[in-house]
């Protein structure tokens, strides 16, 4: 079902003075209705977090001037996360990953049409060295290569239809809404369709270990 009501519905968004516990709180929901033991690991991790807050550090991307369309469309069960990240949107800080450097020096399609933001982690608004959590923006018609790391990895796909390849079996059509999981050294990768694709992420485990592309 596509939302068909104001993002910044009451709620959440007049309880919440940040608006980072606003979509971590609700991601935790969303974490703790799906229940699997790399969903509940990340909750405990969410949970001991300290109060300790960075200053904003915000930038942008090309993709970006584009996200209020992910925003605005999207099933019921994203809608409040989407709200909560319409409340971030001024300060986030989005970044390129290099692409695949064995491809044109990492020049890749992937790095110029797409972004991250870290939201929790070393260097983050929510500091902490033991994980870190996210949002990815893909453009439409867009890969994402195959590619692994050390790092336990939760995708929440929150707006748009992406499909996903995790680990030898072969890609799948991933509706927004559900949480994906993919463990530590697990080959995956993420072709998008005719829309772009928003999806939070979450890193734990050995975060800081290899990500190697596999080409
Ligand atoms: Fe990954």
């Amino acid at each position: 079902m596509t939302l068909d009501r104001p993002l910044l519905s009451a709620g959440w968004s007049s309880s919440n003075k940040r608006p980072e516990d606003a979509f971590l709180t609700t991601f935790m929901e969303t974490l703790r209705r799906d229940g699997r033991r790399l969903c509940n690991a990340l909750v405990s991790e969410l949970d001991a977090l300290g109060p300790a807050r960075r200053s904003w550090n915000p930038s942008s991307q090309p993709v970006v001037a584009r996200l209020d369309a992910c925003l605005a469309k999207g099933p019921q069960e994203t809608a409040y996360l989407r709200g909560a990240i319409a409340a971030m949107k001024p300060y986030l800080s989005w970044q390129r990953a290099p692409g695949n450097p064995a491809v044109n020096n990492g020049k890749t399609d992937f790095h110029y049409r797409h972004a991250f933001c870290t939201l929790v982690g070393e260097d983050a608004r929510v500091p902490t060295t033991r994980l870190r959590v996210g949002l990815l923006l893909i453009d439409a018609h867009c890969f994402y290569p195959l590619h692994a790391h050390a790092a336990d990895e939760i995708y929440l796909p929150l707006s748009g239809t992406a499909t996903m390849q995790i680990g030898p079996t072969p890609p799948k059509v991933r509706d927004p809404g559900k949480c994906l999981l993919i463990p530590g050294n697990t080959p995956h990768a993420i072709w998008t369709g005719d829309h772009m694709v928003l999806l939070a992420w979450a890193w734990l485990g050995d975060i800081r270990g290899p990500f190697l592309y596999h080409s």
